[in-house]
């Protein structure tokens, strides 16, 4: 959530900023800024709206230099506007600075500057620290942010960059609960919330550790901890590549990285699955530990939240060892008994998500074993936890998740067998037969990918302009209703449900009448008949039904108004197949509405904010 970019080096700093920022837009798209230093000191220019009105803006008024700092903003604290827009600046312009998090203490700390007559030009948190930086400057840029920190005693998950006039050769920052990386160039160096911002120039990387700073000029980037003790730098190469972070010939990245879930499937099983087992060595799990375990609890927020609920059904089915899912959100504030017995298993696609790591910080705090099921390597949760399940879905930039939902199930399918062996839950004929399924979904998704989409187009063609939609599942696909239902409306702003299945006669079917479209989960298993009764109860009352059904299943052929079907496949990876239809409806019912798919209003990826 929010974008950050800081430059030093030899190239024109806008340049560098405004790409950056380009591919980190994701993150948030109220308005963007950016500050350049130069002989006359530093000059910002800011825009409201996408980053667009700023290049705009920039190419009426250039702005020279080889140092910068650049922001595009999810708003928290003010409305979007140009002034609330960053950087902020202090009083007398030698400081600008950008943020990404929340000061939450920020009125306290407003206060305390406005009785020492500081005048506040924006309604955001983050401009007290600029005036904060400035007052604790003495000469040395690092000194003032640390004493800055120090004074403000920050409560909320922060990331600070900051310029001053008289460092033409250094930017500072520090992360405090949201995430930083540094780019190392030849003769220029990086900030970044986000290591696609770098890709075009470096793939040299130092992910900054919780509580760290650094001070990064052109020459190199050096390291601190929360007492500015200078501390070793481990560069890393990362290996996504800048292909990986762009379009590639798609009109949107969510359809891209709906097309790339065969691969992404692919890469998360790669070598966790053999002849007839599951291997997760690569966790280092303790079985000694594990079989300890009495209970499970999973925490996760949105799209996550909703593969965990999946992970429920297949941790009870593999394991026996009872499980609940929980919203991250809630889950901190509901008293949860947590003890050493308790697994945790959080799961988000970012590693950043401030509900999830809050949870999770709870739930270790209390001496529960941790696992995390994420996508960002070096990201926050899973460097919180005991062992990490990474799916290996590549950078995930539309801001409706997709490929990360579908390895995420992938992530449960194998960690739930895993365990239920580990805890001899699971037969050895059950796994055989679970890995030979697990092999196919990536061949199973692409032939899905490759047949159904004239039917979903037309499908989503017919009902683009219905106000409500209902989606229903049952056990296993229950959390496939409440994803479909979440995909449609995040992205077409078309108010939607999901709803279990059996759960329609005690109230939503009053909802149904002849133009009600009901989205139906019937694939083959043990719920199937139920659906289709719950289907026909719905056609009784003149309802539109579209049904995703198995390939073949002629009763759901005859009761559906628009049919899609899924190959068949067990019950338990039902899920992963069954969701991408949904995807691709919730796709082009958008794209038909002339909606801004990859940036659905007042949404951003990587909700670093609680
Ligand atoms: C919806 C979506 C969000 C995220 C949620 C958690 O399409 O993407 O609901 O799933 O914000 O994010 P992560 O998985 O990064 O923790």
């Amino acid at each position: 959530m929010c974008g950050i970019v800081g430059y030093v080096g030899y190239r024109e700093a806008t340049k560098v900023l405004i790409d950056g920022l380009s591919r980190l837009e994701y993150r948030g798209y109220d308005s963007a800024g950016v500050a350049v230093l130069n002989g006359s000191g530093l000059k910002v220019e800011r825009a409201v709206g996408r980053l667009n009105n700023l290049a705009i803006k920039l190419k009426e008024h250039p702005l020279t230099g080889t140092l910068g700092i650049g922001h595009t903003r999810w708003a928290t604290h003010g409305v979007p506007s140009e002034r609330n827009a960053h950087p902020h600046s202090s009083q007398d312009g030698s400081v600008s600075l950008i943020h990404n998090g929340i000061i939450e203490n920020y009125r306290e700390l407003k206060a305390e500057l406005q009785a020492k007559g500081v005048e506040f030009k924006s309604e955001t948190d983050t401009e007290c620290m600029a005036h904060l930086v400035a007052d604790c400057y003495s000469g040395d840029l690092l000194k003032a942010l640390h004493a800055a920190l120090t004074r403000a005693h920050l409560r909320g998950g922060n990331a600070l960059v900051v310029a001053h006039k008289n460092h033409p050769d250094q930017v500072v920052c520090v992360r405090r609960g949201s995430p930083l990386v540094i780019g190392i160039g030849k003769d220029e160096n990086f900030v970044a919330s986000d290591v696609t911002a770098l890709l075009p120039y470096t793939r040299r990387v130092i992910f900054l550790g919780e509580g760290e700073l650094a001070s990064v000029s052109r020459s190199g980037a050096k390291v601190y901890d929360e007492n500015l003790k200078e501390i070793p730098a481990h560069v890393e190469t990362t290996d996504l590549s800048i292909e990986a972070a762009e379009k590639g010939g798609f009109e949107h990245f969510m359809l891209k990285e709906i097309h790339e879930q065969p691969t992404a499937i692919e890469a998360t099983l790669r070598g966790r699955v053999a002849d007839s087992h599951i291997d997760l060595r690569e966790l280092n799990l303790d079985p000694a530990r594990l079989k300890q375990v009495k209970r499970i609890q999973l925490i996760a927020c949105g799209t996550s939240l909703y593969s965990a609920m999946v992970g429920k059904y297949l941790f009870e089915h593999f394991t026996r060892i009872p499980t609940e899912t929980s919203s991250a959100s809630e889950y901190r504030y509901a008293e949860p008994v947590i003890d050493k017995d308790c697994l945790v298993i959080a799961v988000s696609q970012s590693g950043e998500t401030a509900d999830t790591l809050e949870a999770l910080r709870l739930a270790k705090a209390a001496g529960a074993q941790s696992i995390s099921i994420c996508n960002v390597m070096g990201s926050s949760i899973p460097r919180l936890c005991d062992a990490t399940l990474y799916t290996r879905a590549g950078p995930e930039i539309g801001v409706a998740s997709t490929k990360a939902y579908v390895t995420q199930l992938v992530g449960f399918i194998m960690l739930a067998a895993g365990l239920g062996r580990i805890v001899g839950a699971t037969t050895e004929a059950a796994e055989r037969t679970l890995v030979n399924g697990l092999k196919q979904l990536p061949e199973q998704v692409k032939k899905l990918l490759d047949s159904d989409i004239v039917g979903v187009k037309r499908c989503a063609k017919r009902y683009q302009s219905v106000f409500n939609f209902m989606y229903i599942g049952r056990h296993f696909n229950f959390p496939t209703a409440l994803e479909g239902a979440l995909k449609l409306k995040e992205i077409s702003y078309i108010h939607a449900e999901g709803y279990a299945g059996g759960e329609m006669k005690h109230g939503p079917l009053a909802l149904v009448e002849g133009t009600f479209p009901t989205i139906a989960i019937a694939p083959k298993g043990k719920t199937r008949e139920k659906m289709i009764s719950n289907i026909q109860e719905i056609k009784a009352r003149k309802g539109v039904v579209v049904v995703v059904a198995t390939e073949g299943d002629q009763e759901a052929r005859e009761l559906a108004d628009y049919l899609i079907e899924i190959p068949e496949c067990l019950e338990e990876l039902s899920p992963v197949l069954a969701v991408v239809p949904l995807q691709l409806l919730a796709y082009y019912t958008a794209t038909q509405l002339g909606r801004d798919v990859d940036k659905p209003r007042n949404l951003a990826k990587s909700v670093t904010v609680e």
